[in-house]
């Protein structure tokens, strides 16, 4: 049986990135694969939180799934949090995890920074845990952005560490699924950065809840170059702010870059731009009012949170019975 599992961090809005890399995917998956989606809440605290803020972002990030199209009552959908099996399948699967594996991650390393000694502990655990909330469901496919893929590397090798050591094939490898034509959205300021919720310019990213204004602004502003568009991909290749808004547009529109140039090569930013804010208002706009709706009922969001989490429990927890059984954890 094939299984997805994703996740999202409610840490700060969603952005394009999230959207294009990684969500729009999953609705389109949904119909094909029995679907696990997560608001990964407990990943989240490995930066400082406010309490309600965190709260609200929780409820954000669900009702931006179900806004972009998830089904919440097909798949299962909850916050990470509400299941505990995570954290005890973390625990787990950490003791089995070398450190050498972890000192590979590069995304510890870029979230660390320099002082490394003050990073907290579960920031470098971070991946051992994305591992447990994809094996706890026995997920075959994990459709995520191209930033994500070495998390599942380590998660696929964690699987097989795992089955070797005790002799079974109990984890299948999970497979990454990344997908369409923007797996790396990069910032609207610097064409070689990724775009990011940490980012300290709200410039360099087009938030899910962005109105029509602000999306236009940040796309007026948007960093490019003073030539026009060119005529091949090679050529736009070597300019990564052009390459970037146009990959965008693609991934909007549903083209290649090849057929974003055909239409547009030879055309100033500033005309470019014009229908990029367009076409981005248009595709966005829908879905920023739903979310709208859907967190103006807050009761109605746990509810579904609710039922998900429950869902997702009852396979959570027969899954970790069985690893239990399976390493020698004795269930009187
Ligand atoms: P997070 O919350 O950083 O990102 C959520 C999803 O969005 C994708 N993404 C991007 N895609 C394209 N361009 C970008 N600039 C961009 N920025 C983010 C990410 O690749 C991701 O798919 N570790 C995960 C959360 C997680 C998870 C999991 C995912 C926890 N457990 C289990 C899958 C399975 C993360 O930080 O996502």
């Amino acid at each position: 049986m094939n299984r997805i599992f994703s996740g999202m961090q409610p840490t700060r809005q969603l952005h394009l990135g999230n959207y294009l890399g990684a969500l729009r995917n999953w609705v389109e998956l949904q119909n094909s694969y029995e679907c696990i989606f997560c608001v990964v809440d407990l990943h989240a605290l490995t930066i400082d939180q406010d309490p309600e803020v965190l709260r609200n972002n929780i409820r954000e990030v669900a009702a931006a799934y179900i806004a972009a199209g998830i089904d919440p009552e097909k798949n299962i959908l909850f916050n990470q949090s509400v299941v505990s099996a995570h954290a005890e399948l973390g625990w787990i699967l950490s003791c089995h995890t070398p450190l050498g594996w972890l000192n590979r991650m590069t995304q510890f390393k870029e979230k660390a920074g320099k002082q490394k000694d003050m990073a907290n502990l579960g920031l470098y655990a971070y991946p051992t845990l994305m591992a447990a909330d994809i094996l706890l469901y026995k997920a075959t496919h994990v459709p995520v952005g191209e930033d994500q893929k070495q998390h599942l590397e380590l998660a696929r090798d964690i699987a097989g560490a795992f089955n070797r050591r005790y002799e079974t094939d109990f984890f299948p490898l999970p497979e990454p699924q990344i997908l369409g034509e923007a797996t790396r959205v990069m910032s609207l300021r610097d064409g070689k950065k990724k775009m990011s919720k940490s980012d300290e310019s709200e410039y360099s990213r087009i938030n899910m809840t962005d109105d029509a204004d602000t999306i236009a602004q940040k796309i007026r502003k948007a960093k490019t170059d003073p030539e026009p568009l060119p005529e091949t991909v090679t050529e736009l290749e070597a300019r990564p702010e052009a390459d970037n808004l146009v990959t965008i547009y693609g991934a909007l529109a549903g083209q290649s870059r090849e057929q974003v140039l055909a239409q547009f090569a030879g055309s100033q930013f500033s005309d470019f731009k014009k229908s990029l804010v367009d076409l981005s208002v248009d595709k966005l706009a829908p879905i920023t009012t739903r979310m709208k709706e859907l967190l103006s009922d807050k009761a109605e969001i746990d509810r579904l949170l609710k039922t998900g989490g429950e869902r997702a429990a009852a396979i959570a927890e027969r899954n970790l019975n069985d690893v239990k059984d399976i390493i020698g954890l004795l269930r009187p």
